[in-house]
């Protein structure tokens, strides 16, 4: 795909960011250095990072030397990284940007989210702090005091934008409150088993874009069993399967295409070069009003990432994902 055929989404403060990103969870040190590289030969310019991921410092690499060989400039790419749990205390923000930035050689980022509302044990040593008895410790940080230090590194010019990840509705009204810059996009997981119509309304109506991660459903995910991932094979299932034959594209491209028809960003993870140009295919056909309901007609509320395999962390102050909050 040539980068011109980009698709780019509004933000609230008049930026531009391109729709489809390449995500970078579990892609492996020794394979996500040539996934970038061949992301950006396939005309990908947003990247989906994060501290927490422990990969920064190849994909770093590989964006520099692309920037070196002149395939791409540093404002034509979109370089999204996140804040960890161990690092929301006010005082520690700009440890953790600033140790992202190490890692990816670079001097800003384009958007800096929250990567989750609540907050582990604040410390350097690990990104799990766990208790003696395999539970992870929390500490008692709130996400508006976590915003404003967040806040001022637009003002220090080590971000050009700043945004939330896993945030639910009540928790983005509460932030809305106080905030002086309004995030710009809230990072959720969506796809047609989490199909989140009610929480992307809610944040559209309050000019927040929205990115979708696991948008194949996340196949490979550490996260879940592998009974959860055989009863929830996205990537297979029959209504899914029969608008790709319609289109001659595979069901991957149909579940990215999906997230392009609700018009919101899309990171899916790849480090397969096949795959990685096949994801970006998708701006050369068009699902219909009427297969966009069906596909949003599966959801079933799964959610393959809600942080429950880190014993403890659903009882921690601020988690998002409690069972009196609609969305
Ligand atoms: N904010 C958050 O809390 C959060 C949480 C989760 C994820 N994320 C972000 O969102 C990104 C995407 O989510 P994800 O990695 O969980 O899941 P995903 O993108 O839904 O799925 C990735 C998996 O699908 C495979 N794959 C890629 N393209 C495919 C295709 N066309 N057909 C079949 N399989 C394909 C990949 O394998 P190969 O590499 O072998 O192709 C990988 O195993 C992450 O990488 C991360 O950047 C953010």
């Amino acid at each position: 795909m040539s980068a011109s055929k980009m698709i780019y989404l509004s933000l609230n403060n008049g930026k531009q960011m391109p729709i489809i990103g390449l995500g970078t969870w579990l892609s492996k040190k020794g394979e996500v250095y040539q996934g970038v590289k061949d992301a950006i030969d396939c005309g990908y310019r947003h990247i989906d990072c994060a501290l927490v991921y422990g990969n920064e410092d190849e994909i770093g690499k590989a964006l520099n030397e692309s920037m070196k060989a002149k395939k791409v400039k540093r404002e034509e790419l979109y370089i999204v990284t996140k804040l960890w749990l161990t690092y929301t205390r006010p005082d520690r923000v700009i440890k953790g940007i600033e140790r992202s930035l190490k890692n990816l050689g670079l001097t800003y980022v384009d958007l800096y989210l929250m990567h989750w509302p609540h907050s582990f044990a604040q410390q350097d040593e690990s990104f799990f702090p766990y208790d003696k008895n395999g539970v992870i410790r929390g500490e008692d940080v709130d996400y508006v005091d976590t915003w404003k230090a967040m806040e001022e590194l637009v003002t220090k010019g080590l971000t050009k934008s700043i945004g939330v990840s896993n945030f639910n509705s009540k928790q983005i009204e509460r932030l809305l409150k106080t905030a002086t810059i309004k995030p710009v996009v809230n990072q959720i997981e969506v796809h047609p088993y989490m199909a989140q119509k009610k929480l992307i309304d809610f944040c559209r109506q309050r000019e927040i874009q929205i990115t979708a991660y696991a948008p194949l459903c996340s196949p490979t995910s550490t996260a879940t069993t592998a009974e959860q991932k055989a009863k929830h094979d996205l990537l297979q299932d029959p209504v899914v399967k029969k608008i790709a034959e319609k289109y001659k594209k595979s069901t991957g491209q149909v579940l990215l295409r999906f997230a392009v028809d609700r018009n919101y960003a899309v990171i899916p993870k790849s480090v397969s070069k096949a795959r990685i140009a096949s994801n970006i295919q998708i701006f050369d056909f068009k699902l219909t009003g009427e297969e966009v309901k069906q596909l949003e007609g599966l959801d079933c509320g799964y959610r393959t990432c809600t942080m429950a395999e880190f014993k403890g962390t659903p009882n921690l102050k601020h988690y998002p994902f409690q069972k009196d909050i609609e969305f």
